[in-house]
């Protein structure tokens, strides 16, 4: 049994040290708004934070998060308003929708890191996170939008 933080609130869970937490999260938590994509950390579909840090949680051992606290989409902000969601919305930058939880996730650690990023520096903190829709540009046009805001994700 695993005990950590998940979106704020205590929870054990029954899944071996080993299991990644991606699953965890998904079929023990029931929170479904991480996804699968490629399972070996190249995608960035499952990006979660832990201690406010972006992690790959396809690769994140369920044991390693033991007393961390672990956010996902659903945690980001209480009612789906959190200022990178409202800008998502605004530059409508989903297209089929399948990496925008984990783009979301990494650009909110983008931004508590550095503030007011410059182009350069939000292609290089986005690299990781593909999108088979080919939505870069409206991903980027929200980041920018969110960082001209202020936003300190
Ligand atoms: S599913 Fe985790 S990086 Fe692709
Ligand atoms: S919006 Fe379809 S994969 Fe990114």
């Amino acid at each position: 049994m695993t005990s950590f933080r998940l979106n704020g609130r205590e929870v054990s869970v029954q899944a071996p040290d080993d299991a990644p937490l991606l699953w965890t999260i998904r079929d023990e938590a029931g929170l479904t708004g991480t996804k699968f994509g490629c399972g070996i950390g190249q995608c960035g579909a499952c990006t979660v934070h832990v201690n406010g840090d972006a992690v790959r949680s396809c690769i994140t051992p369920t044991g390693s998060v033991a007393g961390q606290s672990v956010t996902t989409i659903e945690g980001l902000d209480p009612k789906g308003q959190h200022p990178l969601q409202m800008a998502w919305i605004e530059a409508q930058a989903p297209q089929c929708g399948y990496c925008q939880s984990g783009q979301i996730m990494q650009a909110a650690a983008l931004l508590k890191a550095n503030p007011k990023p410059s182009d350069a520096d939000i292609e290089a903190g986005m690299t990781g996170n593909l999108c088979r829709c080919m939505a870069y540009i409206r991903i980027k046009k929200a980041i920018k939008a969110a960082a001209a805001k202020g936003v300190a994700a």
